[in-house]
């Protein structure tokens, strides 16, 4: 069975797009690292959500990157805060609200009341990302715009506790109006496709857009990421250093092979700690640093964590960012559906 792409087209992505003022349900992660100000403007102006994490640059970097998008393009995009690992992200909140973000996306927790009336206050859209029915009520109680439902094929720090499979439904059947958009391994437009098919309203891309032009990943962790398949990711919490104990899913590498080779040894007492594996030109970088590796490191920058989820399997090149998003609807909607056809 499958199908055909005016049937599948159940037309309630479009609550979400009209929602956010966008042509596709294709959503930038909000990721810092490897993300830069020409990766949210080109998607953004190819008709998908920019997106940008700000959690861990200083409040005044964050405000200023954010004017830079606001300056590039007119359309949205979303700014990500972490709130579990920010004690004053109600400045830093503030901050981007300031400087025009249209749209907030929190995770790894719910935002205040407070909050959430400084973000209406600029009249700027907001959502959450939740990985269970509790969080999808917490969501719908702070009136979120959207929902983003995170499952544990994701690349980068995995706030789910199982697939997005598994708890998608559920939350979709107390959602009503608020759209849903899934975000976890998602490598291509048959992924959208099936999230879409599956009740949900867009899809959030992050590991496929650290494969691209407009990314500032090093070229290894790109070049990796277009060979390497889902089971050469893991999901560990090998890369603690600076978030202890939080789950993340990687590219294989040396660090955490050994880690693994040693036995997983807690903090303290694993293989190569403290060593300097990097330097960002301002800062050295030690072996287990929840790091990731971009352009303009000296050392082995390789040997930090490269995150990466299991969508890794459906990338093969590194194109331009706005090209993939435009690419990824047209898997999505067109060519894979009408190939499957009858013609
Ligand atoms: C390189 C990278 C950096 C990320 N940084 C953040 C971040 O700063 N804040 C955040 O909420 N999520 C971050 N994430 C997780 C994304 O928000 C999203 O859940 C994930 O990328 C979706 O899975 P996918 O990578 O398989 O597409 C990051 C993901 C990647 C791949």
């Amino acid at each position: 069975m499958h199908h055909h792409s005016s049937e599948f087209l159940s037309r309630k992505y479009l609550v979400l797009t009209e929602r956010l003022g966008i042509r596709y349900p294709i959503l930038c992660a909000t990721a810092g690292g490897p993300f830069t100000i020409d990766l949210a403007v080109a998607v953004a102006e190819a008709g998908g959500l920019g997106g940008l994490g700000v959690t861990r640059w200083p409040d005044e970097l964050a405000k200023d990157r954010v004017r830079m998008i606001g300056a590039r393009t007119s359309k949205p995009f979303a700014v990500g805060i972490i709130l579990a690992i920010l004690p004053s992200a109600s400045r830093k909140l503030a901050l981007v609200l300031e400087a025009g973000a249209p749209v907030v996306q929190f995770s790894w927790g719910t935002p205040t009341p407070e909050q959430v009336a400084l973000v209406r206050s600029f009249g700027a859209k907001l959502s959450m990302q939740v990985t269970n029915l509790g969080g999808a009520r917490q969501a719908l109680d702070v009136g979120v715009d959207y929902i983003v439902c995170q499952g544990q094929e994701a690349g980068g720090h995995v706030q789910a506790q199982s697939s997005w499979l598994d708890t998608l439904a559920p939350i979709l059947e107390i959602a009503g109006d608020t759209p849903v958009v899934v975000a976890g391994g998602l490598g291509d437009g048959k992924a959208l496709r099936k999230v879409l098919l599956n009740g949900a309203s867009g899809g959030i891309f992050g590991t496929r857009f650290v494969a691209t032009r407009e990314s500032c990943a090093i070229p290894e962790w790109k070049e990796q990421l277009t060979t390497a398949i889902a089971a050469d990711t893991a999901l560990t919490v090998c890369f603690d250093e600076g978030w202890p104990q939080s789950l993340h899913r990687v590219l294989r590498n040396e660090t955490l092979n050994q880690w693994e080779a040693s036995g997983s040894m807690p903090k303290g007492r694993r293989p190569g700690e403290g060593e300097v594996v990097a330097n960002d030109g301002t800062n050295d970088i030690l072996r287990y640093e929840a790091t990731s590796p971009i352009v303009g490191m000296s050392g082995d920058p390789a040997e930090t964590s490269m995150w990466a989820g299991i969508g890794v399997d459906a990338i093969h090149d590194i194109p331009p960012a706005g090209e993939l998003v435009r690419r990824i609807w047209a898997e999505c909607v067109g060519d894979s559906c009408s190939s499957l056809a009858p013609s």
